[in-house]
């Protein structure tokens, strides 16, 4: 890795289950773009997730916390599992994450949908239905129905009763929101914010914010959708989406639902910005199920260095090179497991094998280190 004074002071946390797999897939391309381009990092590892339960007592030790606070950026791969399912919500692993967002107002949760060419096959969806989106979910990502007061779980006379909160600010709306009109400015300007304004006073606030902020941007389009409709949309008609704006926990069940139009959720990378850090990570989880076989999807981390190349480290070029090496690698045909799920039984085949997808393109099925490499290989300056 290139190490040396004046670098990006990059955090890497891998966590747990396929995180350190994929984080050394996105570390090797990362190690290529220094070469390619003369960007310099300066990493420093430290533990998150389980991995920190298990090790330091809390899913993100106060010195872990500390070390985010000062780094230009933070790499993160994924954490939970199984061995930490029966943890209360507040010492769990996920809570490393939520801290994180929290601590350093991480308030903007930006995840890129978009379809490649080359896997629009591999949808669950139709090719016309996928083929082309390119789409942003702006997730509002440090208040809403996670993180409410009050919570709990208390007993009544009754039995036990589960509560949580769903509450935003106006100011909380205006911020986010606001980042969602001048993302859709730079982009195809069309904006849809999604709520539950006909159902939840939290919601109906919501929209009221979005109406006041739209007067500052005349030249977006925008719409509002309930989210119930909005998720049916997503499936119906994608292509109607540039940028979705909407709460926590909506964009949360949103994103996943959207990842399926890649062909896999090992494609949707995310920053998470606005407040006093930025973090990257891919927008799946752990996959204790898959962990270790070496069969992950590294391509969501790397897209995800790939959004820090261009936030962070002011380096286009570099987040394009990287892009386009994702692009190349597809075109070529290399696929990991996941992105064949929906065409043979896991079963059938194992690494190395050529197969035929249902377009009868030959596809060759790679390891996760074999597709960090081939990417790595394909980053050049243009
Ligand atoms: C995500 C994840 C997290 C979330 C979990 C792991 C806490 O699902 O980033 O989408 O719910 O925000
Ligand atoms: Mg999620």
């Amino acid at each position: 890795m290139t190490r040396g004074t004046n670098g990006y002071n990059i955090l890497v946390l891998p966590g747990d289950g396929i995180g350190p797999e994929i984080i050394k897939e996105a570390l090797k391309v990362l190690d290529k773009v220094s070469q390619a381009f003369g960007t310099r990092f300066d990493f420093t590892e430290a533990l998150c997730g389980g991995v920190a339960i298990d090790r330091e007592g809390a899913p993100v030790s106060r010195r872990t916390m500390k070390l985010a606070e000062e780094a230009d950026a933070i790499l993160l791969g994924a954490v939970g599992g199984p061995k930490w399912d029966n943890l209360p919500t507040e010492k769990r692993p996920e809570k490393g994450l939520l801290d994180l967002r929290i601590d350093l107002d991480m308030y903007a949760n930006l995840r890129p949908v978009k379809v490649y060419e080359p896997l629009a096959n591999a949808s669950t969806l139709k090719r016309e239905v996928v083929h082309g989106i390119d789409m942003i979910v702006v997730r509002e990502a440090v208040s809403g129905l996670y993180f409410g007061q009050p919570r709990g779980v208390k007993k009544t006379a009754e039995g036990r009763e589960g509560f949580n909160t769903m509450r935003y600010t106006d100011k909380e709306i205006e911020r986010i929101v606001r980042f969602g009109f001048e993302l859709a400015m730079k982009r195809r300007r069309k904006l849809t914010s999604v709520d539950k304004a006909n159902v939840l006073e939290t919601m109906a606030l919501w929209r009221e914010v979005v109406q006041e902020v739209a007067k500052d941007f005349p030249k977006v389009e925008l719409d509002h959708q309930f989210v119930d409709n909005a998720s049916m949309q997503l499936i119906r008609n994608p292509s109607q989406f540039d940028v979705l704006v909407t709460g926590n926990m909506f964009g949360d069940i949103l994103s996943d639902e959207a990842s399926m139009l890649t062909g896999s959720i090992g494609m949707l990378a995310s920053a998470s910005v606005g407040g006093k850090s930025a973090m990257f990570e891919p927008v799946h989880g752990s996959a204790p199920d898959i962990a270790g076989q070496g069969v992950a999807n590294p391509i969501a981390m790397i897209l995800s260095a790939a959004m820090m190349l261009e936030m962070i480290c002011r380096s286009p070029e570099a987040s394009q090179a990287v892009n386009r090496a994702v692009e190349e690698v597809l075109d070529e045909g290399y696929r990991t497991p996941d992105l064949l799920a929906t065409l043979i039984d896991h079963k059938t085949f194992s690494l190395s094998d050529t197969v035929w997808n249902e377009a009868g393109d030959a596809v060759k099925i790679v390891s996760c280190s074999e597709m960090g490499r081939l990417i790595a290989d394909r980053v050049r300056v243009s």
